[in-house]
């Protein structure tokens, strides 16, 4: 108790403000495993740094009593706090007051922080856990969503922009996330999906749970909708922490610079040998990204779907960098559409965010076959090549082995404004395989020979000395240097600093026509 009565009141209204929807439903909140709105941004922020704004805002909505279900704050909690020091500003659903269902006044709290973050430049985080539309309110919610949408749209590029999903996220209220830059979801106690199990049954007689439609795992690995899953609530705010460690607060900011006791010279002789001698035997990618980048760390995005192509965030030198990198491991790491939409999102992103972009290649060429063609590898494809040639930020590349075909001119090749084309001894830069080569060119000479199979191999080796190796790629300047494999990490280390106030730009225009 205070001595002014009017203080006394703001902590007893603040105090019910704090409550949500009431004790009652704060424990079934817990009932279910899941924290409530303000206990997960304690989690994602600072200790003590989050400050809270219109927590006494309540609905001005009449029909089906809502004039007698009015709660402080109306279901969102939003305001401002750090992460590691850096400002963020966040909105946080509250389960517990209607569902966290999205009315008029709901949806102009959350609009009013993000216009804050475009104006100080700061990112937006908002925890989804929500019914969506509230239905009560009709037309007037889905107007809110709308606004919402379009200030994801106007934000894109300019803030990062990052979507977790908590609890329920249905209908329409899934494309605020999916204008984001990111989606995590939880393990087990998120979904989201357009239309919910009932209707699907409906209108296509499937028979679905909740989780099979659009839990966690099925958009981290089927959809392709989740860039990053927690196995629990914490874990999953404690990697968006993480995450948050790799950007810049604006488009106009480079990413932190994080000093390391890592080596920038460090040579790993392991990695001489960690291409096979085989070209056919694979070997994990993602080896050769822990050994170069500081401290082995990588923050993966995207682990589990179309797993041909890796990328994610790691430092190098202390700087932040994104990485794509083919993965031999997986269907030899070709590319075929889920990989080349994953990568070209990837790559766009840190674009808009000044990260330098660092390429990994091995690769076959395209995926071959009526799937891939029927379902549009030629639009996939090129969405991968304008978002490349399209970047402006530095691009270093390193070619471990194959770089073939078409795939050569698309992973960040000189051609398309490569700044540092590195490649190992072990790089193939050709049109093609060597055995597929010389079935085409020898044809009629294989046709003819006494053992074919041992022409074959004659010529193919042939091929491979003459055309399958980085020196033609070298002599011609595509490649700036051919470099001995435990060398990388310097390299790329003193190709970002030589890079790093690199100037380039496109045309003047309104925006590109990227094939979507
Ligand atoms: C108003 C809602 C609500 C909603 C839930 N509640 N959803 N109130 N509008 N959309 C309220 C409930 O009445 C209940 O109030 C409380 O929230 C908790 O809901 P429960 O059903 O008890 O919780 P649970 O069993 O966990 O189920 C959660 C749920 C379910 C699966 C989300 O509530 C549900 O199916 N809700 C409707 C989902 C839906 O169809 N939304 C519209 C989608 S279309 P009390 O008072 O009991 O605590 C859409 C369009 C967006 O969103 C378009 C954008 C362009």
């Amino acid at each position: 108790m205070s001595v002014n009565p009017k203080i006394d009141y703001l902590r007893a209204l603040r105090e019910q403000s704090r409550l949500g929807g009431g004790e009652e439903r704060i424990k079934r909140q817990h009932d279910a495993g899941r924290n409530t709105a303000r206990e997960r941004l304690d989690i994602l922020l600072d200790p003590g740094s989050f400050r809270e704004i219109d927590a006494f805002v309540m609905h001005r909505s009449r029909d089906f009593g809502l004039d007698k279900q009015r709660f402080l704050g109306d279901g969102v909690v939003t305001g401002w706090g750090t992460i590691n020091g850096r400002l963020v500003y966040v909105y946080s659903q509250d389960f517990t007051v209607m569902g966290g269902s999205l009315s008029q006044t709901q949806a102009q709290k959350i609009i009013k922080i993000m216009e804050m973050a475009m104006k100080t430049g700061a990112p937006v985080i908002g925890l989804n856990d929500s019914g969506g539309a509230r239905i009560q309110e009709g037309v007037i919610s889905l107007g809110g969503y709308a606004d919402i949408f379009l200030q994801n749209t106007l934000a894109s590029g300019v803030i990062p922009q990052i979507s977790v999903i908590m609890g329920p996220c249905a209908g329409g209220a899934v494309y605020s996330p999916a204008l984001t830059d990111f989606i995590f979801m939880v393990k087990n106690t998120s979904y989201m999906f357009v239309t919910g199990p009932d209707v699907v049954k409906q209108v296509t007689h499937e028979d679905v749970t909740f989780e099979e439609l659009g839990g966690a795992s099925v958009h981290a690995s089927k959809s392709g909708v989740c860039h990053v899953v927690g196995e629990n609530e914490n874990h999953t705010l404690l990697l968006v922490r993480e995450l948050f460690g790799y950007l810049p607060q604006n488009n106009m900011e480079d990413p932190p610079f994080v000093p390391t006791q890592d080596d920038p010279l460090r040579a790993d002789p392991e990695l001489d040998s960690i291409v096979p001698d085989s070209p056919n035997k694979p070997y994990d990618m993602k080896d050769v990204i822990h050994r170069v980048v500081d401290e082995g760390a990588f923050y993966e995005i995207h682990t589990d779907y179309a797993q041909n192509i890796v990328v994610g965030f790691a430092r190098l030198g202390g700087h932040s960098i994104g990485i794509v990198a083919n993965q031999p491991m997986v269907l030899a790491g070709v590319l075929d559409i889920a990989a080349s939409e994953k990568a070209a999102r990837f790559i766009r992103l840190c674009d808009c965010f000044n990260l330098p972009i660092i390429t990994f290649v091995d690769v076959p060429g395209y995926m071959p076959g009526t799937v891939q063609e029927h379902n549009g590898i030629i639009t996939s494809g090129a969405k991968l090549l304008y978002a490349y040639c399209e970047a402006t930020v530095p691009k270093l590349t390193v070619t471990t082995r194959k770089a073939y075909g078409g795939a050569y001119c698309v992973m960040s090749s000189k051609h398309i404004r490569g700044d540092l084309n590195l490649a190992w001894p072990s790089a193939e830069i050709a049109v093609m395989g060597p055995e597929g080569a010389v079935e085409i060119i020898y044809r009629r000479d294989l046709k003819e020979a006494d053992d074919p199979a041992a022409r074959k191999a004659e010529l193919a080796a042939e091929y491979r000395e003459r055309l399958a190796n980085p020196y033609v790629a070298a002599e011609n300047g595509y490649i700036d240097d051919v470099i001995e494999p435990r060398e990388t990490r310097a390299r790329l280390i003193n190709g970002l600093e030589v890079f790093q106030n690199k100037r380039d730009s496109n045309p003047p225009k309104k925006h590109g026509n990227i094939p979507l």
